[in-house]
């Protein structure tokens, strides 16, 4: 079937916090946007009309687009932005995934408050679960709510090159509850739920820069998926998301079960529901360290006073990634023209090797980088096995690290430096869990590996809004198979 929506993209007047009516753009005049449901096979066709003052772009987080890497939507990626007064259709197959994904708009700040949730179920309905089949089912999309103009707010990160203040309230379905100052119940989500009933919460991280902790007050949960992927049923009285992340859990009635569930045991204990089909063959070996750093005021820092002319600026192997400005990534890998738009000397190891998770690696050599717009290029078909490694440079956070296109295998997680003699041993062949989004522990490493069979521009990213404006990115570019050429762009696609 075809699942259509229109997107109007506008203002939308609201009051939040005791704060006086202000515009934000949002979809549909609603926040959270429209929740897309449909079934797996689908095609889900959303025609986006930008009615705001801004250049908008809507990504369909977590969907494959296979065939159809015109439709995913990262700004200057894959396509140029909608200009205000103008529309682009996206158009994707629902194929082979089911479960929680979302969807949000990737250009500047706007993810803020243009999202949604988007639902893929299963052929058979609920009945086809891989698990006892829920009453009812309720959609959770964690955010966060700034009373100042998010515009501005991203404006001034631009300037200043430091990091936009923390949000004021954090919220469940657009609303900040009443935990807050001057918030009443209007403000407040309710979920009116039945005793003795069995529900199925769809909880989405669409936070900016907040890891988020879910709780429900002397309940427990059992996670039955993550990310779209089913996992082994896993008992816990807390839900551990990054942004980007989905989990989906069913709710029980009591008794509660008490978990010393931390973070970490929380992401590293989850398994797939039945055994993988890890590539056991790696072609492409990277090591690649993600951190934050500095580099030197540009031209948009009218304001760089702080921090002796520098600013942040996050890399992976070194490299701080910036958007190219004329045309986007997957025009120019198209038409076969990538002088001027990127470079495809993204290193498959860091510069320098150190000790990346000692406090005193600290040194000013190893944080200051440079801004730079290159991808890794892969072969159709080949398997490549990526050791994402925190450093500590400048801050200790863990990086949700989000790929565009693809799952991945989550292969293993561990503290301190990454060993290379001893660490594969602890490598999950079997049944690792399957993800689009991975938190990078801090002061610690993840190892993924996945297929490049999805020829196209995409986007590997830290899905703190602020560390991907630092440049905490790089791209892959997966080459059509021998004899085959990328899909031609749509004719709609809008122009730079
Ligand atoms: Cu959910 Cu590139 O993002």
């Amino acid at each position: 079937a075809v699942v259509e929506h229109t997107f109007n993209v506008g203002n939308l007047s609201i009051s939040q916090l005791c704060q006086p009516e202000r515009i934000i753009t949002a979809v549909n005049g609603q926040l959270p946007g429209p929740t897309i449901v449909a079934t797996e096979g689908d095609t889900v066709v959303v025609h986006m009309i930008n009615d705001s003052p801004y250049n908008m772009t809507i990504h369909w987080h977590g969907i494959f687009q296979r065939g159809t890497p015109w439709a995913d939507g990262p700004a200057m990626v894959t396509q140029c932005p909608v200009r205000p007064g103008g529309n682009y259709t996206y158009r994707f197959n629902v194929t082979g995934q089911e479960g929680t994904l979302w969807w949000h708009a990737h250009v500047s700040f706007h993810r803020a408050t243009v999202y949604g949730a988007l639902i893929i179920r299963p052929r058979g309905g609920a009945a086809a679960y891989p698990f006892p089949k829920p009453d009812a089912e309720e959609v959770v999309v964690l955010g966060e709510w700034w009373n100042a103009d998010v515009n501005r707010l991203h404006e001034d990160a631009k300037e200043t090159g430091q990091p936009s203040p923390h949000a004021n309230a954090y919220t469940i379905n657009g609303k900040p509850g009443d935990f807050y100052n001057c918030s009443d119940a209007n403000q407040t989500h309710k979920f009116e739920l039945k005793q003795n009933t069995t529900y199925m919460l769809r909880i989405i991280n669409a936070a900016l820069n907040t890891p988020l902790f879910f709780k429900v007050a002397n309940h427990s949960f059992t996670v039955v998926a993550a990310d779209a992927c089913y996992t082994k049923p896993y008992n816990t009285d807390v839900v551990v998301t990054s942004p980007g992340q989905t989990v989906d859990v069913l709710l029980p009635k009591l008794p509660e079960h008490k978990d010393t569930a931390t973070a970490y045991q929380f992401l590293s204990n989850l398994t797939a529901l039945v055994p993988n089909k890890v590539p056991l063959a790696v072609d492409t070996h990277m090591f690649v360290t993600v951190s934050m750093g500095t580099t030197v005021c540009g031209p948009e820092q009218t304001r760089c006073m702080p921090n002796n002319g520098t600013i942040f600026a996050s890399s992976m192997n070194n490299a701080s990634f910036v958007l190219p400005k004329t045309t986007s990534m997957l025009e120019a890998q198209y038409s076969n023209n990538a002088t001027g738009v990127y470079t495809s000397d993204f290193p498959d190891t860091p510069p320098v090797v150190f000790d990346y998770t000692s406090n005193d690696s600290n040194t000013a050599e190893l944080q200051l980088t440079t801004k730079s717009t290159k991808v890794k290029t892969l072969q159709y078909n080949t398997t490549v096995q990526m050791v994402l490694q925190n450093t500590r440079l400048v801050s200790k956070e863990s990086h949700p690290m989000h790929l565009h296109g693809f799952n991945f295998f989550v292969l293993a997680q561990g503290f301190g430096n990454y060993n290379e003699t001893t660490d594969p041993a602890k490598f999950n062949l079997v049944d690792p869990q399957e993800r689009n989004t991975v938190a990078v522990p801090t002061g610690g490493w993840a190892v993924i590996r996945f297929v490049a069979d999805n020829p196209g521009m995409w986007f590997m990213h830290c899905h703190f809004d602020s560390h991907l404006d630092f440049g905490l990115g790089m791209m892959f570019e997966v080459l059509p198979a021998e004899g085959t050429s990328l899909p031609a762009p749509p004719p709609d696609l809008p122009q730079c």
